[in-house]
């Protein structure tokens, strides 16, 4: 039995062959519709969640299977003091894999520990989002057609931004890859990743606090909202929330094939008229969410 805590994990091949499972499932849906019936998943969320949640979950319908779950720890028994570990003991009794989201670091490998079928993080705190970076990984393959060669700029919330460290850490396998860390200096990349991820992979990388200054080299600009609900001062999150709001000015001097990246939700770091530009990818990549989390259940089942 395997769970997915960190992207990591997967090899190069197992993430070729996700990406390849999806693109059979976005060309073939049929073959699919039938591969997880009288299959269920769990889906605990003890944070909130748009995509992840509802992509999952349509997910495991697509593929024919069952859904049960929550969506707030306030409508389970943690808000009656029950541990992660007695939760997932419990509930692994009662489906066959498990999606949680927690805002406490590590919560999802604990629970893997006490579960007795697969656990898959669907983000603990500002620390990791692997199935995030699965859909990263599809709409940079679908956009660009290589993994290699590519300037990267992660934007915004570098510090408490989970889906940047699990991308940083995903793509720092390939070839040739540069990125470009723009944050304000609150809102830094922290020092493990560049130390054990990017140093000791012999990572090219600058860090600016500029935007326009970095844009024109980029292949790829991955935006990330200033998150709110990480911040112990909200006299700081007021002052750091706007520092970067992408709009058609800024993208005057970036690449015409630039591929514009947002985990999504969005406040205000990029602008609706964006929307429109052929260099927004981020709707898109809220659908590649769900296709390669119907390729990680149907791998994590075993299923053919
Ligand atoms: N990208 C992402 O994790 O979105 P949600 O918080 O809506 O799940």
């Amino acid at each position: 039995m395997r769970s997915l805590i960190d992207i990591q994990e997967l090899s190069t091949e197992e993430i070729d062959e996700l990406i390849a499972t999806a693109k059979d499932i976005i060309a073939n849906p049929v073959k699919y519709r039938e591969k997880c019936r009288g299959k269920k998943l769990a889906t605990l969320f003890y944070e909130p969640s748009t995509r992840t949640r509802l992509s999952f979950e349509a997910a495991m319908y697509e593929l024919g299977g069952n859904v049960l779950g929550f969506a707030s720890s306030d409508n389970s028994s943690a808000s009656k003091g029950e541990s992660v570990a007695d939760t997932v003991r419990v509930v692994s009794g009662y489906a066959d894999i498990i999606a949680m989201r927690h805002p406490k670091e590590g919560a999802p490998l604990v629970a893997s520990m006490h579960s007795l079928v697969p656990v898959i993080n669907a983000g603990d705190g500002g620390h990791n989002h692997p199935t995030q970076t699965l859909a990263d990984l599809l709409t940079i393959n679908r956009e660009k057609g290589r993994f290699s060669d590519l300037t990267i700029g992660m934007c915004g919330d570098l510090k408490f931004g989970r889906t940047v460290h699990s991308l940083i850490g995903a793509m720092s396998r390939y070839d040739n890859v540069k990125f470009v860390l723009i944050s304000p200096d609150e809102l830094k990349l922290p020092g493990y990743i560049k130390q054990e991820t990017l140093d000791r992979k012999n990572i090219e990388y600058t860090e600016t606090r500029s935007l326009e200054e970095a844009i024109p080299s980029l292949d790829i600009l991955y935006m990330t909202r200033v998150q709110k609900e990480r911040f112990f001062n909200e006299d700081d999150y007021i002052r750091l929330k706007d520092t970067y709001i992408l709009n058609e000015a800024k993208l005057l001097k970036a690449k015409k094939d630039l591929s514009i990246l947002h985990p999504l939700p969005r406040v205000n770091e990029i602008s609706v008229e964006i929307d429109k530009d052929p260099r927004a990818c981020y709707f898109e990549q809220t659908l590649n969410g769900k296709y390669m989390r119907m390729a990680l259940i149907l791998k994590l089942l075993g299923v053919e």
